[in-house]
C-alpha cells in the first residue's frame, strides 16, 4: 500500500463526523438520560438501552479527558483496548480513531493486515453505495489509513513511544474509526444482570463496584450471539469486553432480537453481493457513537449524546470471490464461510429458532435481491436458491 493513502489528521476527524451525521440522519432516535436509567432495574436499563435506536445522554469522563487532551492538544499515551489473532487494538485518549497493529511475522501471512485493509475498504464501500438501497444499520467503523511497517520512519518514531512496552516496534497499523464502548449505565447494568454468583443471587455492590472498576472493563462491547443459545459464565472469565450476549438471556430481558437479527441479515447480504467478500470470521458487536445534539435533548458542555448502534468488524480472514465466476463456485465460497469460524454464533440457528432464522433469511433474500438487480446480475444468481443451498448445507455439515 502507498503512502499516498495517508491523509492528514484533519481530514481524518472531519471524516468520523461525516459518518456520524449520515448515521443520525438514518435513524428516529429516542433519548434517554443516566439520571432516567440510574433508577431502573438493571433488566429495565438493558432493554431501553440495547437498541440501535437508543441514545444515552451521559456526563462521560471519555468526554472530560477527551476535551481537555484536545485543548492541550497534547500527544497522550496509547492504550490496548482488544486483542485478536493478527494483532492488538489501540486507542488514544482524546482521538476517535483505533489503530490495529500486527503482531510481528503477521505480515508474511497471506490474511496479514495488508489485506484486511483492502478487504475492510471493500466492504466500507459497498456498505456506503448500497445502505441506503437496502436500509441497513450496521456500521463499518471507517477506515483512516493504513500506514506501512517500512514506509515513513519518521511518524514510527513520532509515536511508537507512546505504545504500551512491547509494542513498540514498527509494524504495519490500520488507522479506523473507535467504536466507543457501552456507557457506564449500561456496564453496571450488565454486572448486576449477567454477573454469576452462587444461588442465583445479584451481585452485592462492593462486587459490582470491583468489577465495573477494572480498567479492562472499560471498553465494553456487545457481541451478539444471536446463534447461540447461552454461555456459562464464571467470576474468572467474566469480562465486559466483547460480552457474549446469546439469545436466550437477550430474550429473557426483552430486547427486539428480530430487529438487530433482519439487519444482521442485510449486513451479510452486503458483504456477500454488494463487497464481493465471503465474510468469514467476521464480528458484530454492539457498541455506541456520538452523534451531534438535537434541539430539545439536554445537554450540557461536558455531556455526550451516544448512540447505541450495531457494528461489523475483524475482516482479518475474509476473501474476495469475483462475482463473475460461475455462480456454483460463488454460493459455495459464501455457504462455506457462513458455517465455519465464529458465523454460526451470529447467524441465528435454523433448527433452534427457526423463526429468528427466517427473520434472517428474509432480510437477506430481500437485500440481496435489490443489490444484485442495482449491479444488473440478477440473472446471474437466484438469491432464493443460494438460501436453500445454505440451508442444506448447514443441516448436513452442523452437529445439533
Ligand atoms: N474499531 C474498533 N473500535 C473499538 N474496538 C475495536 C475496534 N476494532 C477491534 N476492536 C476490539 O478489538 C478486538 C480485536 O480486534 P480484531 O479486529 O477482532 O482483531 P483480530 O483480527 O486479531 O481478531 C475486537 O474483538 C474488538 O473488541
Ligand atoms: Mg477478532
Amino acid at each position: 500500500m502507498s503512502s499516498s493513502r495517508a491523509q492528514n489528521a484533519a481530514d481524518d476527524s472531519a471524516r468520523s463526523n461525516d459518518s456520524a451525521d449520515a448515521r443520525s440522519v438514518q435513524t428516529a432516535f429516542r433519548y434517554l438520560t443516566t439520571g432516567e436509567l440510574d433508577g431502573m432495574a438493571a433488566t429495565d436499563v438493558l432493554r431501553q438501552s440495547l437498541t440501535i435506536r437508543s441514545v444515552i445522554s451521559t456526563a462521560s469522563t471519555y468526554a472530560k479527558r477527551a476535551q481537555r487532551s484536545q485543548d492541550q492538544s497534547l500527544l497522550t499515551e496509547i492504550k490496548e483496548i482488544g486483542e485478536g489473532l493478527q494483532g492488538a487494538i489501540f486507542e488514544q485518549l482524546g482521538s476517535s480513531q483505533a489503530m490495529k497493529k500486527e503482531k510481528l511475522g503477521n505480515e508474511k501471512l497471506p490474511f496479514n493486515l495488508n489485506h484486511e485493509y483492502r478487504i475492510h475498504a471493500a466492504v466500507e464501500a459497498a456498505f456506503d453505495r448500497f445502505n441506503l438501497l437496502v436500509d441497513c444499520q450496521v456500521y463499518i467503523p471507517q477506515l483512516v489509513h493504513f500506514k506501512e511497517k517500512q514506509e515513513n520512519q519518521p511518524y514510527w518514531d513520532n509515536c511508537l513511544q507512546q505504545f504500551p512496552a512491547g509494542h513498540r516496534r514498527p509494524g504495519d497499523m490500520i488507522t479506523m474509526e473507535k467504536i466507543l464502548p457501552m456507557p457506564k449505565v449500561v456496564r453496571e447494568a450488565i454486572i448486576k444482570e449477567f454477573y454469576p454468583v452462587a444461588n442465583n443471587q445479584p451481585p452485592d455492590s462492593t462486587t459490582i463496584q470491583k468489577v465495573l472498576g477494572l480498567p479492562s472493563n472499560k471498553n465494553s462491547l456487545i457481541r451478539t450471539y444471536f446463534g447461540k443459545e447461552d454461555i456459562k459464565l464464571s467470576p474468572d472469565s467474566f469480562t465486559l469486553r466483547n460480552f457474549p450476549l446469546c439469545w436466550k438471556p437477550m430474550e429473557r430481558v426483552g430486547l427486539d432480537v428480530d430487529t438487530l437479527v433482519a439487519e444482521v441479515g442485510k449486513a451479510y447480504a452486503l458483504m456477500h453481493w454488494g463487497a464481493g467478500v465471503n465474510g468469514d470470521d467476521v464480528e458484530f458487536v454492539l457498541g455506541s457513537y456520538i452523534i451531534p445534539s438535537e434541539a430539545g435533548a439536554a445537554s450540557t458542555p461536558d455531556s455526550q449524546h451516544r448512540a447505541i448502534g450495531l457494528f461489523l468488524l475483524d475482516f482479518g480472514q475474509c476473501s474476495f470471490i469475483d462475482l463473475a465466476e460461475d455462480f456454483h463456485v460463488v454460493y459455495q465460497v459464501f455457504r462455506g464461510a457462513m458455517v465455519t469460524g465464529d458465523n454460526q454464533n451470529f447467524i441465528p440457528n435454523l433448527r433452534k429458532t427457526p423463526a429468528l432464522f427466517a427473520i434472517f433469511k428474509n432480510a437477506y433474500i430481500n437485500a440481496g435481491q435489490k443489490i444484485l438487480s442495482e449491479k444488473h446480475l440478477e440473472t446471474r444468481f437466484d438469491i432464493d436458491e443460494f438460501m436453500q443451498l445454505y440451508e442444506e448445507y448447514a443441516e448436513d455439515f452442523l452437529l445439533y
